[in-house]
Protein backbone atom coordinates (compact mmCIF):
# COMPACT_ATOMS: atom_id res chain seq x y z
CA UNK A 1 0.00 0.00 0.00
CA UNK A 2 1.29 3.65 -0.65
CA UNK A 3 1.07 6.98 1.26
CA UNK A 4 -0.87 8.58 -1.16
CA UNK A 5 -1.33 12.14 -1.03
CA UNK A 6 -5.28 11.32 0.95
CA UNK A 7 -2.97 10.52 3.50
CA UNK A 8 -1.23 6.60 4.76
CA UNK A 9 -3.32 3.72 3.80
CA UNK A 10 -1.00 1.53 6.59
CA UNK A 11 0.02 3.05 10.15
CA UNK A 12 1.75 1.38 12.99
CA UNK A 13 1.45 3.52 15.78
CA UNK A 14 3.96 2.55 18.52
CA UNK A 15 5.30 4.79 21.62
CA UNK A 16 8.88 4.53 19.99
CA UNK A 17 9.76 5.32 16.56
CA UNK A 18 12.09 2.51 14.96
CA UNK A 19 15.24 4.77 15.59
CA UNK A 20 15.89 6.73 18.82
CA UNK A 21 17.05 10.59 18.73
CA UNK A 22 20.82 10.30 20.38
CA UNK A 23 21.88 13.94 21.40
CA UNK A 24 25.86 13.59 22.24
CA UNK A 25 27.50 15.37 24.22
CA UNK A 26 28.92 17.96 22.10
CA UNK A 27 25.61 19.11 21.02
CA UNK A 28 24.91 17.17 17.82
CA UNK A 29 22.69 14.45 17.08
CA UNK A 30 21.97 11.89 15.07
CA UNK A 31 19.66 8.16 14.76
CA UNK A 32 20.27 5.29 16.48
CA UNK A 33 18.26 2.09 16.19
CA UNK A 34 15.85 1.69 18.77
CA UNK A 35 15.97 -0.83 21.47
CA UNK A 36 13.48 -3.80 22.17
CA UNK A 37 11.65 -6.55 21.11
CA UNK A 38 8.62 -4.50 19.51
CA UNK A 39 10.87 -2.91 17.08
CA UNK A 40 12.85 -6.07 16.14
CA UNK A 41 10.09 -7.64 15.23
CA UNK A 42 7.90 -5.33 13.22
CA UNK A 43 10.43 -2.89 11.45
CA UNK A 44 11.70 -5.61 9.07
CA UNK A 45 8.37 -6.16 8.03
CA UNK A 46 7.46 -2.70 8.28
CA UNK A 47 10.41 -1.78 5.90
CA UNK A 48 9.49 -4.66 3.28
CA UNK A 49 6.00 -3.37 2.80
CA UNK A 50 5.36 0.54 2.44
CA UNK A 51 3.40 2.56 5.57
CA UNK A 52 3.81 5.09 8.04
CA UNK A 53 5.18 5.01 11.58
CA UNK A 54 3.53 6.98 14.09
CA UNK A 55 6.12 7.07 17.78
CA UNK A 56 7.93 9.16 19.99
CA UNK A 57 11.20 9.80 18.95
CA UNK A 58 12.84 9.15 21.94
CA UNK A 59 13.72 12.08 23.93
CA UNK A 60 12.09 14.42 25.60
CA UNK A 61 11.47 18.08 23.71
CA UNK A 62 12.52 16.83 20.47
CA UNK A 63 10.83 19.28 17.09
CA UNK A 64 10.90 17.05 15.15
CA UNK A 65 9.38 16.89 11.46
CA UNK A 66 7.93 14.10 9.78
CA UNK A 67 10.70 12.46 7.43
CA UNK A 68 11.25 9.53 5.42
CA UNK A 69 13.74 6.61 6.48
CA UNK A 70 14.18 4.07 3.60
CA UNK A 71 11.12 3.88 2.46
CA UNK A 72 9.06 4.63 5.57
CA UNK A 73 7.45 7.64 6.61
CA UNK A 74 8.16 8.46 10.18
CA UNK A 75 5.55 10.84 12.24
CA UNK A 76 7.32 11.69 15.51
CA UNK A 77 5.30 12.65 18.31
CA UNK A 78 6.69 14.52 20.78
CA UNK A 79 7.12 13.99 24.87
CA UNK A 80 7.97 17.13 27.01
CA UNK A 81 10.16 16.00 30.33
CA UNK A 82 7.26 15.74 32.28
CA UNK A 83 5.34 13.91 30.01
CA UNK A 84 8.09 11.46 29.82
CA UNK A 85 8.56 11.10 33.51
CA UNK A 86 4.82 10.82 33.87
CA UNK A 87 3.13 8.61 30.72
CA UNK A 88 6.46 6.50 29.51
CA UNK A 89 8.67 6.06 32.90
CA UNK A 90 5.59 6.58 35.23
CA UNK A 91 2.23 5.06 34.29
CA UNK A 92 3.79 2.88 31.54
CA UNK A 93 6.62 1.43 32.73
CA UNK A 94 5.87 2.26 36.52
CA UNK A 95 3.04 0.50 36.77
CA UNK A 96 1.84 -1.17 33.83
CA UNK A 97 4.72 -3.06 33.15
CA UNK A 98 5.49 -4.54 36.46
CA UNK A 99 1.57 -5.63 37.41
CA UNK A 100 1.40 -7.03 33.69
CA UNK A 101 4.66 -8.89 34.13
CA UNK A 102 2.84 -10.81 37.57
CA UNK A 103 3.50 -8.04 40.33
CA UNK A 104 7.12 -9.41 40.12
CA UNK A 105 7.84 -5.56 40.93
CA UNK A 106 5.38 -3.33 42.84
CA UNK A 107 3.56 -1.36 40.67
CA UNK A 108 2.85 2.25 41.93
CA UNK A 109 -0.60 3.88 41.31
CA UNK A 110 -0.57 7.74 40.53
CA UNK A 111 -3.33 9.94 39.96
CA UNK A 112 -0.81 12.34 37.80
CA UNK A 113 0.77 9.58 35.91
CA UNK A 114 -2.64 8.28 34.85
CA UNK A 115 -3.59 11.88 33.96
CA UNK A 116 -0.74 11.80 31.82
CA UNK A 117 -1.23 8.55 29.88
CA UNK A 118 -4.67 10.06 29.11
CA UNK A 119 -2.79 12.94 27.53
CA UNK A 120 -0.24 11.13 25.48
CA UNK A 121 -2.60 8.74 24.16
CA UNK A 122 -5.02 11.57 23.32
CA UNK A 123 -1.49 13.04 21.33
CA UNK A 124 -1.00 9.95 20.12
CA UNK A 125 -5.05 9.36 18.52
CA UNK A 126 -4.88 12.91 16.83
CA UNK A 127 -1.66 12.58 15.19
CA UNK A 128 -2.71 9.22 13.26
CA UNK A 129 -6.22 10.60 13.06
CA UNK A 130 -4.36 13.45 10.58
CA UNK A 131 -2.76 11.49 8.29
CA UNK A 132 -4.55 7.70 7.99
CA UNK A 133 -6.32 7.39 4.73
CA UNK A 134 -10.23 6.90 4.50
CA UNK A 135 -10.84 3.25 5.33
CA UNK A 136 -7.14 2.93 6.10
CA UNK A 137 -5.69 0.23 8.50
CA UNK A 138 -3.94 1.56 11.70
CA UNK A 139 -2.58 -0.92 13.68
CA UNK A 140 -1.73 0.18 17.47
CA UNK A 141 0.86 -1.88 19.50
CA UNK A 142 1.42 -2.21 23.02
CA UNK A 143 0.80 -1.18 26.60
CA UNK A 144 1.85 2.63 26.10
CA UNK A 145 -0.98 2.87 24.06
CA UNK A 146 -4.29 1.11 25.37
CA UNK A 147 -6.42 3.95 25.15
CA UNK A 148 -5.73 4.85 21.60
CA UNK A 149 -7.79 2.42 19.90
CA UNK A 150 -11.56 4.16 21.33
CA UNK A 151 -9.23 7.47 21.14
CA UNK A 152 -9.24 7.11 17.49
CA UNK A 153 -12.41 5.77 16.20
CA UNK A 154 -14.32 8.48 18.19
CA UNK A 155 -12.53 10.37 15.19
CA UNK A 156 -12.24 8.29 12.60
CA UNK A 157 -15.10 5.30 12.47
CA UNK A 158 -13.81 4.70 8.90
CA UNK A 159 -10.78 3.47 9.82
CA UNK A 160 -9.67 -0.69 10.56
CA UNK A 161 -8.25 -0.70 13.42
CA UNK A 162 -5.71 -3.35 14.97
CA UNK A 163 -4.33 -3.32 18.06
CA UNK A 164 -1.63 -6.10 19.82
CA UNK A 165 -0.11 -6.43 22.91
CA UNK A 166 3.53 -7.59 22.98
CA UNK A 167 3.54 -8.13 27.03
CA UNK A 168 1.36 -10.61 28.97
CA UNK A 169 -1.57 -10.10 29.70
CA UNK A 170 -2.13 -10.69 33.19
CA UNK A 171 -4.36 -12.76 34.98
CA UNK A 172 -7.69 -11.16 35.88
CA UNK A 173 -6.97 -10.92 40.17
CA UNK A 174 -3.91 -8.75 39.33
CA UNK A 175 -5.52 -6.63 36.40
CA UNK A 176 -8.51 -6.06 38.71
CA UNK A 177 -5.95 -3.76 41.74
CA UNK A 178 -5.70 -1.20 38.51
CA UNK A 179 -8.11 1.80 39.28
CA UNK A 180 -7.98 2.56 35.92
CA UNK A 181 -9.29 -1.19 34.81
CA UNK A 182 -12.54 0.01 33.20
CA UNK A 183 -10.92 2.87 31.32
CA UNK A 184 -8.01 0.45 29.56
CA UNK A 185 -10.79 -2.24 28.23
CA UNK A 186 -12.91 0.13 26.84
CA UNK A 187 -10.25 2.17 25.49
CA UNK A 188 -8.76 -1.61 23.85
CA UNK A 189 -12.55 -2.43 22.88
CA UNK A 190 -12.28 0.32 20.33
CA UNK A 191 -10.32 -1.97 17.92
CA UNK A 192 -11.34 -4.24 15.59
CA UNK A 193 -9.08 -7.09 16.61
CA UNK A 194 -7.68 -7.57 19.62
CA UNK A 195 -4.28 -9.59 20.00
CA UNK A 196 -2.53 -11.39 22.49
CA UNK A 197 0.22 -13.99 22.19
CA UNK A 198 -1.10 -16.14 24.21
CA UNK A 199 -5.06 -17.66 23.68
CA UNK A 200 -4.79 -17.27 27.72
CA UNK A 201 -4.54 -13.55 27.47
CA UNK A 202 -7.05 -13.14 24.81
CA UNK A 203 -9.42 -15.52 27.56
CA UNK A 204 -8.62 -12.91 30.29
CA UNK A 205 -9.59 -9.98 28.47
CA UNK A 206 -12.78 -11.61 27.29
CA UNK A 207 -13.59 -12.46 31.17
CA UNK A 208 -12.93 -8.60 31.73
CA UNK A 209 -14.93 -7.38 29.01
CA UNK A 210 -17.84 -9.06 30.56
CA UNK A 211 -16.87 -8.48 34.22
CA UNK A 212 -16.05 -4.31 33.54
CA UNK A 213 -18.13 -3.42 30.54
CA UNK A 214 -21.11 -5.69 31.11
CA UNK A 215 -20.85 -7.11 27.65
CA UNK A 216 -21.66 -10.53 26.35
CA UNK A 217 -18.57 -12.18 24.86
CA UNK A 218 -18.23 -15.48 23.40
CA UNK A 219 -17.53 -18.71 25.80
CA UNK A 220 -15.57 -21.09 23.24
CA UNK A 221 -11.17 -21.86 23.93
CA UNK A 222 -9.42 -18.85 21.90
CA UNK A 223 -7.26 -20.87 19.39
CA UNK A 224 -3.40 -19.93 18.54
CA UNK A 225 -4.39 -17.82 15.00
CA UNK A 226 -7.69 -19.89 14.80
CA UNK A 227 -10.83 -19.69 16.72
CA UNK A 228 -10.80 -15.10 18.08
CA UNK A 229 -13.14 -14.78 21.15
CA UNK A 230 -15.98 -12.10 19.41
CA UNK A 231 -17.39 -9.76 21.52
CA UNK A 232 -20.40 -7.23 20.28
CA UNK A 233 -19.72 -3.56 21.47
CA UNK A 234 -23.01 -1.70 19.94
CA UNK A 235 -22.88 -2.10 16.59
CA UNK A 236 -19.37 -3.17 16.04
CA UNK A 237 -18.35 -7.09 16.69
CA UNK A 238 -14.75 -6.87 18.13
CA UNK A 239 -12.56 -9.91 17.34
CA UNK A 240 -10.14 -10.94 20.45
CA UNK A 241 -7.15 -13.49 19.17
CA UNK A 242 -4.03 -14.82 19.81
CA UNK A 243 -1.17 -13.96 17.76
CA UNK A 244 2.55 -15.48 18.69
CA UNK A 245 4.72 -12.52 17.13
CA UNK A 246 8.52 -14.06 15.70
CA UNK A 247 11.07 -13.06 14.28
CA UNK A 248 13.23 -12.41 11.01
CA UNK A 249 14.02 -16.16 10.96
CA UNK A 250 15.46 -16.32 7.11
CA UNK A 251 17.20 -13.05 7.14
CA UNK A 252 19.15 -14.15 10.26
CA UNK A 253 19.97 -17.03 9.26
CA UNK A 254 21.58 -15.73 6.05
CA UNK A 255 23.65 -13.47 8.41
CA UNK A 256 24.70 -16.42 10.53
CA UNK A 257 25.84 -18.57 7.20
CA UNK A 258 28.31 -15.79 6.02
CA UNK A 259 31.87 -16.25 5.98
CA UNK A 260 32.75 -12.53 7.81
CA UNK A 261 29.93 -13.78 10.50
CA UNK A 262 31.52 -17.00 11.21
CA UNK A 263 35.24 -15.57 11.21
CA UNK A 264 33.77 -13.09 14.05
CA UNK A 265 32.57 -15.98 16.15
CA UNK A 266 35.86 -17.19 15.52
CA UNK A 267 37.47 -14.09 17.01
CA UNK A 268 35.28 -14.06 19.58
CA UNK A 269 35.95 -17.27 20.78
CA UNK A 270 39.50 -16.55 20.44
CA UNK A 271 39.27 -13.33 22.68
CA UNK A 272 37.34 -15.33 25.28
CA UNK A 273 40.59 -17.47 25.89
CA UNK A 274 38.88 -20.42 23.59
CA UNK A 275 37.05 -21.62 26.92
CA UNK A 276 35.73 -25.52 26.33
CA UNK A 277 31.95 -23.72 26.59
CA UNK A 278 30.70 -20.08 26.05
CA UNK A 279 27.17 -19.67 27.69
CA UNK A 280 25.52 -16.27 26.58
CA UNK A 281 22.56 -13.87 27.68
CA UNK A 282 21.31 -11.43 25.43
CA UNK A 283 18.89 -8.77 27.35
CA UNK A 284 17.81 -5.66 28.54
CA UNK A 285 18.78 -5.03 31.75
CA UNK A 286 15.21 -5.68 33.31
CA UNK A 287 14.10 -6.76 36.17
CA UNK A 288 12.15 -9.52 34.46
CA UNK A 289 14.64 -10.95 32.19
CA UNK A 290 15.89 -12.99 35.52
CA UNK A 291 20.18 -12.25 34.47
CA UNK A 292 20.47 -12.54 38.35
CA UNK A 293 18.48 -16.05 38.35
CA UNK A 294 21.56 -17.48 35.89
CA UNK A 295 24.78 -15.65 37.37
CA UNK A 296 23.70 -17.33 40.33
CA UNK A 297 23.04 -20.84 39.17
CA UNK A 298 26.55 -20.52 37.47
CA UNK A 299 28.19 -19.25 40.65
CA UNK A 300 26.63 -22.05 42.85
CA UNK A 301 27.34 -24.96 39.91
CA UNK A 302 30.89 -23.10 40.34
CA UNK A 303 31.33 -23.23 43.93
CA UNK A 304 29.67 -26.77 44.20
CA UNK A 305 32.74 -27.83 41.93
CA UNK A 306 30.04 -29.01 39.27
CA UNK A 307 31.71 -26.37 36.58
CA UNK A 308 35.15 -25.30 36.13
CA UNK A 309 35.40 -21.68 35.60
CA UNK A 310 38.81 -22.60 33.72
CA UNK A 311 36.40 -24.72 31.13
CA UNK A 312 33.20 -21.79 31.27
CA UNK A 313 32.76 -18.68 30.08
CA UNK A 314 29.48 -16.53 30.76
CA UNK A 315 29.42 -13.50 28.32
CA UNK A 316 26.07 -10.92 28.90
CA UNK A 317 24.77 -8.89 26.95
CA UNK A 318 22.97 -6.06 28.89
CA UNK A 319 20.92 -3.01 26.78
CA UNK A 320 20.86 -0.22 28.83
CA UNK A 321 17.02 0.18 29.64
CA UNK A 322 14.65 2.68 31.73
CA UNK A 323 17.50 3.87 33.66
CA UNK A 324 15.88 6.54 35.64
CA UNK A 325 13.18 4.29 37.12
CA UNK A 326 13.76 3.44 40.63
CA UNK A 327 13.34 -0.64 40.26
CA UNK A 328 15.60 -0.61 37.14
CA UNK A 329 18.52 1.27 39.25
CA UNK A 330 18.49 -1.42 42.22
CA UNK A 331 18.49 -4.56 39.60
CA UNK A 332 21.21 -3.14 38.02
CA UNK A 333 23.16 -2.07 40.99
CA UNK A 334 22.40 -6.10 42.25
CA UNK A 335 23.51 -7.82 38.66
CA UNK A 336 26.65 -5.85 38.44
CA UNK A 337 27.08 -7.00 42.01
CA UNK A 338 26.80 -10.58 41.54
CA UNK A 339 29.01 -10.10 37.99
CA UNK A 340 31.63 -8.71 41.03
CA UNK A 341 31.61 -11.20 43.36
CA UNK A 342 31.66 -14.04 40.63
CA UNK A 343 34.36 -12.89 39.38
CA UNK A 344 36.37 -11.46 42.36
CA UNK A 345 35.87 -15.24 43.54
CA UNK A 346 36.29 -17.38 40.56
CA UNK A 347 38.37 -15.36 38.22
CA UNK A 348 41.64 -14.72 37.55
CA UNK A 349 43.59 -12.15 35.97
CA UNK A 350 42.62 -11.68 31.93
CA UNK A 351 39.96 -14.67 32.95
CA UNK A 352 37.13 -13.36 33.97
CA UNK A 353 33.72 -16.07 34.34
CA UNK A 354 31.31 -13.58 33.16
CA UNK A 355 31.98 -10.92 30.69
CA UNK A 356 29.24 -8.39 31.35
CA UNK A 357 28.59 -5.45 28.52
CA UNK A 358 26.11 -3.53 29.39
CA UNK A 359 25.81 -1.96 26.07
CA UNK A 360 24.04 -3.11 22.78
CA UNK A 361 25.81 -4.43 20.13
CA UNK A 362 24.40 -4.24 16.31
CA UNK A 363 22.86 -7.00 14.57
CA UNK A 364 25.79 -8.77 12.75
CA UNK A 365 27.90 -8.85 15.87
CA UNK A 366 24.77 -10.22 17.72
CA UNK A 367 24.57 -13.05 15.37
CA UNK A 368 28.12 -13.80 15.37
CA UNK A 369 27.64 -13.41 19.62
CA UNK A 370 25.36 -16.27 19.14
CA UNK A 371 26.62 -18.29 16.74
CA UNK A 372 29.69 -18.20 19.01
CA UNK A 373 27.97 -19.89 21.87
CA UNK A 374 27.11 -23.16 23.20
CA UNK A 375 24.67 -22.65 25.37
CA UNK A 376 21.97 -19.51 24.81
CA UNK A 377 20.48 -18.82 28.50
CA UNK A 378 17.20 -17.13 28.57
CA UNK A 379 15.49 -17.43 32.00
CA UNK A 380 13.09 -14.68 32.33
CA UNK A 381 10.39 -14.78 35.12
CA UNK A 382 7.88 -13.56 32.60
CA UNK A 383 7.92 -12.72 29.27
CA UNK A 384 5.24 -11.79 26.73
CA UNK A 385 7.12 -13.69 24.14
CA UNK A 386 11.16 -13.39 24.06
CA UNK A 387 12.56 -12.99 20.74
CA UNK A 388 15.99 -13.24 21.64
CA UNK A 389 15.47 -17.35 22.34
CA UNK A 390 14.14 -18.03 18.68
CA UNK A 391 16.81 -15.43 17.03
CA UNK A 392 19.25 -17.91 18.97
CA UNK A 393 17.52 -20.87 17.19
CA UNK A 394 17.75 -18.58 13.50
CA UNK A 395 21.59 -18.41 13.62
CA UNK A 396 22.32 -21.92 14.47
CA UNK A 397 22.17 -23.18 11.16
CA UNK A 398 24.93 -25.61 11.73
CA UNK A 399 22.58 -27.47 14.54
CA UNK A 400 25.08 -26.51 17.09
CA UNK A 401 24.33 -25.26 20.62
CA UNK A 402 22.09 -25.64 23.12
CA UNK A 403 19.00 -23.23 24.51
CA UNK A 404 18.12 -23.04 27.98
CA UNK A 405 14.37 -20.70 28.20
CA UNK A 406 12.00 -20.25 30.77
CA UNK A 407 8.52 -21.70 31.10
CA UNK A 408 7.60 -18.03 31.95
CA UNK A 409 8.45 -16.70 28.13
CA UNK A 410 5.46 -17.22 25.48
CA UNK A 411 8.06 -18.78 23.73
CA UNK A 412 8.28 -21.61 26.01
CA UNK A 413 5.32 -23.18 24.34
CA UNK A 414 6.33 -23.19 20.78
CA UNK A 415 10.02 -23.87 21.84
CA UNK A 416 9.68 -27.53 23.57
CA UNK A 417 12.88 -29.13 22.81
CA UNK A 418 14.76 -26.40 24.64
CA UNK A 419 15.89 -27.26 28.10
CA UNK A 420 12.78 -25.84 29.76
CA UNK A 421 13.28 -24.39 33.69
CA UNK A 422 11.31 -22.39 35.82
CA UNK A 423 13.47 -19.81 36.91
CA UNK A 424 11.84 -20.04 40.57
CA UNK A 425 13.85 -23.33 41.48
CA UNK A 426 17.46 -22.57 41.06
CA UNK A 427 18.63 -26.28 41.39
CA UNK A 428 16.27 -26.72 38.20
CA UNK A 429 18.12 -24.27 35.99
CA UNK A 430 21.93 -25.49 37.53
CA UNK A 431 20.53 -28.94 36.43
CA UNK A 432 19.46 -27.51 32.88
CA UNK A 433 22.44 -25.47 32.82
CA UNK A 434 24.72 -27.98 33.14
CA UNK A 435 23.08 -30.80 30.64
CA UNK A 436 23.51 -28.39 28.32
CA UNK A 437 27.12 -27.65 28.64
CA UNK A 438 27.32 -31.29 28.64
CA UNK A 439 24.74 -31.85 25.73
CA UNK A 440 25.77 -35.33 23.60
CA UNK A 441 25.97 -33.57 19.90
CA UNK A 442 23.42 -36.00 18.61
CA UNK A 443 21.05 -35.22 20.91
CA UNK A 444 22.04 -31.30 20.62
CA UNK A 445 21.15 -31.73 16.65
CA UNK A 446 18.45 -33.13 17.63
CA UNK A 447 16.71 -30.98 19.87
CA UNK A 448 18.03 -28.04 17.23
CA UNK A 449 16.54 -29.38 14.53
CA UNK A 450 12.98 -29.63 16.18
CA UNK A 451 13.56 -25.77 17.30
CA UNK A 452 14.66 -24.48 14.08
CA UNK A 453 11.44 -26.16 12.04
CA UNK A 454 9.32 -24.23 14.89
CA UNK A 455 11.26 -21.10 13.89
CA UNK A 456 11.53 -20.96 10.43
CA UNK A 457 8.46 -22.09 9.55
CA UNK A 458 6.73 -19.13 11.70
CA UNK A 459 8.81 -16.38 11.44
CA UNK A 460 7.27 -12.47 11.95
CA UNK A 461 6.42 -12.37 8.25
CA UNK A 462 3.50 -14.91 9.04
CA UNK A 463 2.65 -13.14 12.50
CA UNK A 464 2.22 -9.69 11.02
CA UNK A 465 -0.28 -11.60 8.03
CA UNK A 466 -2.09 -13.30 10.24
CA UNK A 467 -3.08 -10.99 12.08
CA UNK A 468 -3.92 -7.99 9.49
CA UNK A 469 -6.05 -11.44 7.89
CA UNK A 470 -8.08 -11.43 10.91
CA UNK A 471 -8.41 -8.25 11.15
CA UNK A 472 -9.64 -8.08 7.27
CA UNK A 473 -6.95 -6.20 5.72
CA UNK A 474 -5.01 -7.46 2.20
CA UNK A 475 -1.81 -8.24 3.27
CA UNK A 476 -0.29 -6.63 0.45
CA UNK A 477 -0.10 -3.89 2.88
P1 LIG B 1 12.16 -7.13 25.05
O1 LIG B 1 11.26 -6.75 23.93
O2 LIG B 1 11.48 -7.21 26.37
O3 LIG B 1 13.40 -6.31 25.12
P2 LIG B 1 12.74 -9.49 23.42
O4 LIG B 1 13.56 -10.69 23.71
O5 LIG B 1 11.39 -9.77 22.86
O6 LIG B 1 12.65 -8.63 24.76
O7 LIG B 1 13.48 -8.57 22.38
C1 LIG B 1 14.72 -8.00 22.64
C2 LIG B 1 15.37 -7.56 21.34
O8 LIG B 1 16.46 -6.70 21.64
C3 LIG B 1 15.93 -8.72 20.56
O9 LIG B 1 15.80 -8.48 19.19
C4 LIG B 1 17.40 -8.72 20.99
O10 LIG B 1 18.27 -9.27 20.04
C5 LIG B 1 17.68 -7.26 21.18
N1 LIG B 1 18.73 -7.05 22.20
C6 LIG B 1 18.64 -7.24 23.52
N2 LIG B 1 19.80 -6.95 24.13
C7 LIG B 1 20.64 -6.56 23.17
C8 LIG B 1 22.00 -6.11 23.17
N3 LIG B 1 22.72 -5.98 24.30
N4 LIG B 1 22.53 -5.77 21.99
C9 LIG B 1 21.81 -5.86 20.84
N5 LIG B 1 20.55 -6.27 20.79
C10 LIG B 1 19.96 -6.62 21.93
C1 LIG C 1 9.42 -4.16 25.11
C2 LIG C 1 8.10 -3.46 24.95
C3 LIG C 1 8.20 -2.40 23.87
C4 LIG C 1 9.35 -1.47 24.16
C5 LIG C 1 10.65 -2.25 24.36
C6 LIG C 1 11.82 -1.37 24.74
O1 LIG C 1 9.69 -4.83 23.93
O2 LIG C 1 7.09 -4.42 24.64
O3 LIG C 1 7.00 -1.66 23.77
O4 LIG C 1 9.52 -0.53 23.13
O5 LIG C 1 10.45 -3.21 25.37
O6 LIG C 1 11.51 -0.60 25.86
P1 LIG C 1 11.51 0.98 25.84
O7 LIG C 1 10.88 1.38 27.13
O8 LIG C 1 12.95 1.36 25.72
O9 LIG C 1 10.72 1.44 24.64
Amino acid sequence: MDIGENGAEFVVVANRLPVDLERLPDGTERWKHSPGGLVSALEPFLRSHSGAWVGWPGVADADVSPFEDDGLLLHPVPLSAKEVEDYYEGFSNGTLWPLYHDVVAQPAFHRHWWNSYVRVNQRFADATAKIAAQGATVWVQDYQLQLVPAMLREQRPDLKIGFFLHIPFPPVELFMQLPWRTEIIRGLLGADLVGFHRPGGAQNFLWLARRLVGLEPSRGTVGVRTRPGVVQVGDRTVRVGAFPISIDSAGLDAVARRKETQARAKQIRADLGNPKRILLGVDRLDYTKGIDVRIRALYELIADGRVDPEDVTMVQLATPSRERVDHYKTMRQDIEQSVGRINGEFGRVGKPVVHYLHQSVNREELVAFMSAADVMVVTPVRDGMNLVCKEYVACRYDLGGALVLSEFAGAAAELTSAFLVNPHDLDGVKNALQAALDIDPAEGRRRMRALRRQVLTHDVDRWARSFLEALGTQTSV
